[in-house]
């Protein structure tokens, strides 16, 4: 073991590699735009809160709103604080609030506005002066992606975007990283531009989950499952992300986008690259980003679009007992609008490991429940010594990681009834984070934040990444408007259009019902 290396400011009895001791975001300072949006209120203040509670944020640490509103330091702390009142995980304390708001800054002003940019760079000045910020400033731009390109070319014109020698500037932006291959490209270009690579970490909040990321515990930690995870034993993967509620008020982003770019492009496809990917050297991000990138790249598409895909769009329903309305009738929809509330689609992974296996990605709105889960569903056991009716019972072992909302593991397999007969059926053992652990697992933001402000690269897709991810979904996406027809109807409350089911009927499999 080398020996820790000791400077003025580090502890000798501490050795960096002990991950057991929660690491904790140097001195530095957050500038938010988008302040006054749904993210930013239920998900990034809140966990901005939480991380404080949880002593992860330095002293002097500040936060910065940015937004066309008339209003001063103080407003701006009114809307952090009723935020975090309604939507923080961890309990309000007073006197982590109060340490908090001591940091709280805003500064009014449209995005391009020279003179509202220049004195965000005074009011950064003045935090490094008053309260030890270092220097060191993450921007996140929880904006529309229209408006990427103004806000970076502001915060290099004002100076903003360079740090000066020893400190760090990043920037963090959401996604929709573009809407199709090449949008993403000039996207990238503008902010790529002013942030070198290593400072641009792209929020894919899927990444931040626990359960996503104890996919790589779970595969590289053990040694049960990774010799049966490949073609020989498995059978077909399953991807589900199904949510019970509509679009709510978000037709505005929604309407035009759809299922399949809201949340394949993204989120499944990164649960499919960390399902499917070879083990990493090391779980550095340029070795785990090299692993999803490769998988990616491997990634094929089904030789007819026509029947290995399928989308949909909820009609009205009941939904928890409530009767709702169709997506056509939700406020902001365009009247006729062919967007898909729901997306299908059978991919293949074209390497030793998974040649043959079929990949099915499902998501959608207004569906049974709210749940996320990846089932490896493995092959028959090639010889059942069982007269038949003792296996009519048993279905295909599985293994399913239930990301949300009933976190935890299952695995699946056969196993005898009791009694003088000899009859096999389906049982299942299960991991489930509630039983096993004491911690309650963090939200995804908080970790992601964090990791920003820590600069671990880890967790956040690459450019490259999301290019790929745009080649596997541009003819997908060209192939349905091509189409041009109305997304197949499923009403409300249920599991999405038949059309989905024929497509796995086709391939003699049903989907789970999670
Ligand atoms: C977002 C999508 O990325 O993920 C939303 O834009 C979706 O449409 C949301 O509702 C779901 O996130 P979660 O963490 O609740 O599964």
């Amino acid at each position: 073991m080398s020996p820790t290396r000791v400077t003025a400011r580090s502890n000798p009895l501490r050795d960096p590699r002990d991950k057991r001791l929660p690491r904790i975001a140097g001195p530095c300072s957050m500038v938010m735009f988008g302040v006054t949006g749904d993210l930013a209120r239920k998900k990034l203040m809140p966990a901005i809160y939480d991380l404080a509670n949880r002593g992860l944020l330095p002293p002097g640490f500040s936060l910065v709103g940015f937004a066309r509103r008339d209003w001063e330091d103080q407003d701006f702390g009114k809307i952090v604080y009723e935020a975090v009142r309604q939507y923080a995980r961890t309990p309000f304390r007073e006197e982590v609030w109060r340490s908090l708001a001591e940091g709280i800054r805003f500064v009014p002003g449209a995005f391009d506005d020279d003179a509202a940019f220049d004195l965000l760079a005074e009011t950064v000045a003045e935090l490094d002066e008053q309260r030890g910020t270092g220097g060191n400033h993450a921007f996140y731009l929880s904006i529309p992606p229209g408006s990427f390109a103004t806000v970076c070319e502001q915060l290099e014109r004002s100076g903003l975007s360079a740090p000066q020698q020893g400190a760090w500037r990043r920037v963090v932006i959401e996604k929709p990283f573009g809407h199709d291959l090449e949008s993403a490209r000039e996207l990238n270009a503008v902010v790529e531009g002013v942030f070198p690579a290593d400072c641009v970490f792209r929020i894919d909040h899927y990444l931040g989950k626990e359960t996503v990321q104890n996919l790589l515990a779970v595969r590289f930690a053990n040694t049960m499952f990774e010799p049966v995870w490949n073609n020989r034993y498995v059978d077909h993967v399953q991807i589900t992300m199904a949510e019970d509620i509509g679009i709510g008020g978000r037709a505005g982003y929604y309407d035009g986008i759809g299922a399949a770019r809201d949340v394949i492009q993204n989120h499944l496809l990164q649960l499919l690259a960390l399902t499917a990917m070879e083990e990493p050297v090391s779980f550095d991000a340029h070795n785990v980003r090299l692993e999803k990138e490769k998988v990616l790249s491997a990634v094929t598409l089904p030789d007819d679009l026509a029947t290995g895909t399928a989308r949909g769009q909820y009609a009205a329903g009941w939904q928890g007992g409530d009767k709702v309305v169709g997506y056509l009738q939700e406020d902001g929809v365009a009247a006729g609008s062919r967007t898909e509330t729901y997306a299908a689609v059978r991919l293949g992974v074209d390497s030793r490991r998974w040649a043959g296996v079929p990949f099915y990605l499902r998501t959608g709105k207004r569906l049974g429940k709210r749940v996320t889960e990846i089932a490896v569903v493995f092959t028959r056991a090639p010889h059942l010594p069982f007269n038949d009716t003792a296996t009519e019972e048993l279905g295909q072992n599985a293994v399913v990681i239930r990301v949300q909302p009933d976190e935890g593991v299952t695995l699946r397999f056969g196993a005898k009834v009791p009694g003088a007969q000899m009859e096999v059926r389906d049982v299942s053992m299960d991991f489930g984070y509630g039983r096993s652990f004491t911690e309650s697992s963090p939200e995804a933001y908080e970790r992601l934040i964090l990791d920003v402000l820590l600069g671990e690269p880890p967790l956040f897709p690459r450019h490259e990444e999301v290019e790929q991810s745009w080649r596997i979904l541009d003819p997908v996406e060209r192939y349905w408007s091509r189409k041009g027809a109305t997304p197949d109807q499923y009403a409300a409350g249920t599991w999405g259009p038949a059309s989905a089911d024929d497509l796995m009927h086709r391939d003699g499999r049903e989907w789970r019902l999670p």
